[in-house]
C-alpha cells in the first residue's frame, strides 16, 4: 500500500558531546551533621541594596540578551562556571518569578512556572487588539489566523523542527498528540487483513502511551529493557520467529513503536537513535515511529530529535506548559513524509473538512485528502488557493487561539531570559548533580543510607544530559532500613513548603521495574485496593508500591537544592525518627534568593534552614 511505504535512509549518528565536568563544592552538612538552627527566621537571604544593584544589571543584562539573541548567538559573554545564563538565575528568580517565593518547588515535571513578563505581554497583546474566531473571514479573525501561523512556525523553530519537513498540529496537551496517533492507527488498521496494528512500547512509557494498546485488539508488545529493543532493531526478523516475539509486526503488517525521550518518572533519558534505526530497517517499512518528547522538552533542547528528518521520529508530542509554565497546549509534530498516514482517520470535525453532505446522502470531502495531495512524495505541490497543510486535516473545530498567542509571547520572553534551552540543559544539569550527590551523601548516625534513589545506572547518567534529566525518583528509609511511606514524605514536606509528587506518578513500567515487582505483587496491590496516585497504600509488606519524585527546571537554584536537602535532613535525620515530626514552615514569606556566593557555606545551610524550618 502506497500510504504506508516511507523513505529510508541510513541515519547519520551524531557524535555525542563530551559529558558536563561539574567540581561538586563543598558539600554541605554531609552525612547529618546538622547545625544548629538559626533563632531568628531571615526574611530574605539577599542582603540589603544588593536588590536594586541586580535590578540594574539585570535591566542591562537583558537588553543584551536580547540583542545578543536577535545579531550574534555565537558570542557568549564569559560566565562564571555555575552560571549558565547571560541574567544571574537568582536575579530572574527575583524579578520574573515573585510568585515562587511561597516555599521550595520541585515538581517541574508536573509542570513549570510561569514567567511573570509573559502573563504581563500576553496582557498586553490581549489588551490592545481584537482576536476573532480564525475560522471567520472578518479583520479580527485574519489578525488571529496570523498569529495562529506565525507561532506555528515560531514553535517548530524553538523545537529546532524545519517548517520544510515537520508540520506542528495543535492539540491540547502531550496525551491528545498520541490519541490522535493511535485513533489514525486504528482506523486506518480496519483496513488491513488483521483488522489491527502491531504496537511496540518501551516499559518507561507514560500511562498515556499505554493505552494505545487498548486499540490493537492484543497485538502489543512491551520491550522491557534497553536491550530488548536494541535485539529487536538488530534483527527484527529473527525475532519475529521467536516465541517470546510472536506479537511482532508482520512483515507488511502496519506498526506503531512507541517511546518517551525521557523517563516521567526516573528522569532517565532513552537512545533517540530508535526512531532512524526503524526507518532505515527493511523489514520494519511499515512501523512508524512515536516519540513521547513531554519530559524531555522541559529541560533539554530538541534540535537533535529533528536535525535529521530521515532519522527524526514519524511523530513527536510535546506539552509547552511543561517547558514555559503557560499556556496549557501541546502539539504534535509531524514529520511531513509520514503525515499523510493520519490524515486518513475517519473523524472529522468542523476544520477539517471542506464539504459534508447531511440530507439525501451521507458525503464529506476531508481537508486531509488535499493534504495529502498536497504532499505527494514529499514535495510540497502547488494546488492553488485550495490546498491543505497536514495540520488543516487534524486540528478539529476551533483552535485555542488565545492560548496559541500567549505561546507566542512565551516562547520571546523565554529566549529573553534563558537564552536557549541548550543553556538551560547546563544549569539544570549542574543543579540535579548537586541534588543527587547531596541526597546520596545523607546518612543516618549508623551510617545508612537516607534515601533510596531509582537509577538504572547507579546514579553514573547524573551530569550527562544525554542519559539523565533534572529528575530524581527515591523513598526514605529509617534508621533501621524500613521504608517511611512516600506519602508521608509528601505530606510532611507538603506542610514544610517543600513541593514535590509521589505515587505510580504514570509510568507503571518504569515504577515496578524500579520496585522490582513480580506480576504477581502487583495484583496483590490491586487487590488490596492499592491505587496509583497519592492516596494509594505506600507500604505493602513493607515494601513502597511508589516513590518520591523531585524534579528541577530552568529557574531552579542551587538554594532550592539545598533548602531540599536541609528539610530531608532535618526532618528524616536530626529528628532521627521513622515517624518523623512535623516542622511547621514557620517563614512563608521568604525569598529564595541567595545571590552572595562568597557567604560561607554554614551561612548557607542556616540560609537553608530559614527557609525549610522556620
Ligand atoms: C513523559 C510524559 N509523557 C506524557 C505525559 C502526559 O502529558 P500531558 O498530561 O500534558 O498530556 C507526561 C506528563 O507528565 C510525561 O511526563
Amino acid at each position: 500500500m502506497a500510504a504506508t511505504i516511507k523513505s529510508a535512509s541510513s541515519p547519520a549518528l551524531e557524535p555525542l558531546p563530551p559529558p558536563l565536568t561539574l567540581v561538586p563544592e563543598t558539600v554541605i552538612a554531609m552525612n547529618g551533621t546538622v547545625p544548629s538552627r538559626p533563632s531568628t527566621p531571615r526574611r530574605s537571604l539577599v542582603p540589603r541594596g544588593l536588590i536594586t544593584r541586580l535590578r540594574h544589571r539585570s535591566s542591562t543584562l537583558k537588553a543584551a540578551a536580547t540583542s545578543h539573541h536577535k545579531e550574534n548567538r555565537e558570542e557568549i559573554p564569559d560566565l562564571p562556571d555555575d552560571e549558565f545564563y547571560q541574567i544571574p538565575v537568582y536575579t530572574i528568580r527575583e524579578l520574573e518569578y515573585p510568585h515562587m517565593g511561597q516555599g521550595v518547588y520541585l515538581d517541574h515535571s508536573g509542570t513549570t512556572i510561569y514567567a511573570k513578563s509573559l502573563i504581563d505581554s500576553f496582557a498586553e497583546r490581549m489588551r490592545t487588539n481584537l482576536y476573532g474566531n480564525p475560522h471567520s473571514a472578518n479583520g479580527p479573525a485574519e489578525k488571529s489566523g496570523h498569529v495562529v501561523d506565525s507561532v506555528r512556525e515560531k514553535a517548530l523553530r524553538f523545537l529546532g523542527a524545519d517548517p520544510k519537513h515537520f508540520d506542528l498540529v495543535f492539540v491540547a496537551n502531550s496525551t491528545a498528540g498520541i490519541k490522535l496517533v493511535a485513533d489514525s492507527f486504528r482506523d486506518l488498521a480496519e483496513k488491513t487483513r488483521s483488522r489491527s496494528f502491531w504496537y511496540g512500547y518501551h516499559k518507561d512509557c507514560h500511562t498515556s502511551l499505554v493505552g494505545v494498546r487498548e486499540l490493537t485488539n492484543g497485538q502489543s508488545h512491551c520491550f522491557e529493557s534497553d536491550v530488548e529493543v536494541e535485539q529487536w532493531l538488530d534483527n527484527p526478523e529473527l525475532h519475529g520467529e521467536d516465541r517470546r516475539y510472536d506479537l511482532n509486526p508482520r512483515p507488511q503488517g502496519l506498526g506503531l513503536f512507541a517511546y518517551p525521550g525521557q523517563s516521567n518518572m526516573s528522569g532517565r533519558r532513552l537512545p533517540l537513535s530508535w526512531t532512524g534505526r526503524v526507518r532505515s530497517s527493511a523489514a520494519l517499512q511499515n512501523t512508524y515511529t512515536l516519540l513521547d518528547c513531554a519530559a524531555l522538552a522541559m529541560t533539554s533542547p530538541l534540535h537533535k530529535v529533528f536535525k535529521d528528518p530521515d532519522s527524526a521520529p514519524d511523530f513527536t508530542c510535546v506539552s509547552f506548559y511543561k517547558i514555559f509554565g503557560f499556556p496549557d497546549l501541546g502539539a504534535l509534530i509531524v514529520r511531513k513524509d509520514s503525515g499523510h498516514i493520519l490524515t486518513l482517520r475517519k473523524y472529522f470535525g468542523g476544520g477539517t473538512v471542506t464539504m459534508v453532505s447531511v440530507l439525501g446522502g451521507t458525503w464529506h470531502k476531508l481537508k486531509g485528502r488535499d493534504a495529502t495531495d498536497s504532499f505527494a512524495g514529499g514535495i510540497r505541490q502547488d494546488h492553488g488557493e485550495h490546498s491543505y497543510e497536514i495540520h488543516d486535516a487534524l486540528e478539529d473545530g476551533t483552535l485555542p487561539f488565545h492560548s496559541i498567542l500567549a505561546l507566542g509571547e512565551a516562547i520571546d520572553v523565554h529566549y529573553k531570559l534563558y537564552g536557549s534551552m541548550d543553556n538551560i540543559s547546563r544549569h539544570t544539569t549542574s543543579l540535579s548533580i548537586r541534588l543527587y550527590q547531596k541526597m546520596r551523601s545523607l546518612t543516618h548516625a549508623n551510617g545508612r543510607h537516607l534515601c533510596h534513589i531509582y537509577s538504572e545506572d547507579d546514579g553514573n547518567g547524573f551530569g550527562d544530559p544525554r542519559r539523565q534529566g533534572a529528575t530524581i525518583a527515591f523513598n526514605l528509609l529509617d534508621s533501621k532500613g524500613y521504608y517511611i511511606p512516600y506519602s508521608d514524605v509528601e505530606k510532611i514536606a507538603n506542610e514544610n513548603g517543600c513541593y514535590v509528587r509521589s505515587g505510580g506518578i504514570c509510568c507503571p513500567g518504569g515504577i515496578f521495574t524500579a520496585l522490582e515487582y513480580e506480576p504477581w505483587q502487583l495484583q496483590r496491590a490491586f487487590s488490596a485496593h492499592h491505587t496509583c496516585g497519592p492516596d494509594g497504600i505506600s507500604l505493602i509488606q513493607q515494601l513502597p508500591t511508589g516513590v518520591v519524585r523531585a524534579s528541577l527546571g530552568a529557574m531552579s537554584t542551587k538554594t532550592d537544592v539545598d533548602a531540599f536537602i536541609s528539610f530531608l535532613q532535618w526532618t528524616f535525620l536530626v529528628q532521627g525518627s521513622s515517624k518523623p515530626i512535623q516542622l511547621p514552615f514557620a517563614e512563608r514569606d521568604y525569598q529564595v534568593t541567595n545571590p552572595d556566593r562568597r557567604q560561607s557555606d554554614a551561612t548557607l545551610v542556616c540560609a537553608a534552614h530559614a527557609v525549610t524550618c522556620g
